[in-house]
């Protein structure tokens, strides 16, 4: 496939009238400014919320999953809230030092808590699975790392790098399954890299076996000596914004013969999806990748294999970690957030009630995660 071709898939998109293939600027036009309307509507009612605006959980439900819906079926155009979004952006992640600001450096007893902190299970903060009969948010983290292990087709005294690796959680239960595998995992949030330089000073982890490496550091600007037998990047690439440049650095660092595991939040619409609200308030540059994106840019890597994960998977995880949100209130008021608590907490519980119930709009079927298994072109 040729750049040009590259560049137009990314960019494709069904205008709010006219035909898919319509690509005259006036329709183009007419959908951009559809989109300011539904840009407006959505800052409205989000900075409403979060300046006390009293709407029970139910009716904020149901406005979301009837919109979420109908956009997600007829116009996803209409969720494209930026023309960023369609494109491939400079560098592979924009704004990460803002991003870990906005987001992954928030107090982590916050952050642990909501998404859950066990003894080999740490904060995992993406799709559990839970089709296959899970009976709590640990257990489907479980079975979505043993589902990992599967179709990476993981092997003992495999060198894997994971790309994002957040605190750790899939290295240590890996580590905890394979004696002889080692990671290394690169984060650039600090607040999560102390989590786990601390867990590499425990004997009783796994990040503590002398099998782990931390790279503190910026996908951007990570380079690294030796190539990897496998590659893995759970829940990051909706922080990349340019895949053709991560996958070539990706494919730099792969053994010839090794395998990459992408996952990742997705659509099955013709476009990129992102929103105004997390745009601002919580993932700075964010954005879905539509499923077929990733298999259409197949310069360095070709995708080999793909899997589409029912969006009730994480519908199901994100109301766990909202339940537990909720339930730590006490233990998380007095933290140092930078701004008064309760702001932040209706910044993030409409964050949280918003993306629960758009995985579980359409039946999950048109939002939910992808799996890209592949291998050098
Ligand atoms: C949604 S979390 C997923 C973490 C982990 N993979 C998991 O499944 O729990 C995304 C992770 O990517 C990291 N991240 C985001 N942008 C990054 C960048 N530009 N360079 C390095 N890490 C980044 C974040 O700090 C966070 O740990």
């Amino acid at each position: 496939m040729t750049s040009t071709s590259v560049d137009q898939g990314i960019q494709r998109h069904i205008p709010i009238i006219g035909d898919i293939n319509t690509k005259s600027s006036l329709a183009y036009r007419a959908t951009r400014g559809a989109v300011g309307v539904v840009n407006g509507l959505q800052m409205a009612l989000g900075e409403a919320y979060i300046n006390g605006l009293e709407i029970p959980d139910p009716a904020l439900k149901a406005i979301f999953h009837t919109s979420l819906s109908a956009l997600f079926k007829n116009f996803p155009a209409l969720l494209a809230p930026y023309e960023w979004v369609l494109h491939e952006t400079e560098n592979v992640a924009e704004g990460a030092n803002d991003l870990m600001k906005v987001h992954y450096d928030r107090p982590q007893a916050m952050l642990n808590r909501m998404l859950g902190n066990w003894d080999v299970i740490y904060p995992k903060y993406s799709m559990g699975l839970w089709e296959k009969g899970a009976a709590d948010l640990e257990q489907s983290q479980m079975q979505m790392i043993d589902d990992l292990i599967e179709k990476l087709d993981i092997q003992d005294g495999d060198n894997i790098l994971d790309f994002g690796c957040g605190w750790g959680c899939i290295p240590n239960y890996v580590m905890s399954k394979f004696p002889n595998v080692r990671f290394t995992g690169v984060n650039l949030s600090h607040e999560q890299c102390d989590y786990m330089r601390h867990k590499m000073q425990d004997p009783k982890s796994y990040l503590g076996s002398g099998r782990f490496t931390l790279v503190e550091g910026d996908i951007n600007e990570v380079e690294f000596e030796e190539p990897f037998d496998k590659i893995l990047s759970v829940g990051v690439f909706c922080h990349v914004g340019n895949l053709t440049h991560a996958f070539r650095k990706v494919a730099s660092i792969l053994k010839p013969g090794g395998k990459f595991f992408l996952h990742i939040i997705t659509v099955r619409t013709p476009n990129n999806v992102s929103s105004v609200y997390t745009h601002k308030y919580i993932f700075p540059h964010g954005r879905y990748w539509s499923f077929d994106t990733p298999p259409s840019i197949n310069k360095d890597l070709k995708t080999i294999k793909r899997w589409y994960m029912n969006g009730i998977n994480y519908h199901k995880t994100m109301a766990a970690w909202l339940q537990n949100f909720d339930d730590s209130y006490e233990e998380i008021k007095d933290l140092d957030y930078g701004i008064d608590f309760e702001k932040f907490r209706r910044i993030w519980r409409f964050y949280l009630i918003w993306l629960c119930t758009s995985f579980a709009t359409c039946d999950g079927e048109i939002n939910g995660n992808g799996q890209f298994l592949m291998v050098h072109a």
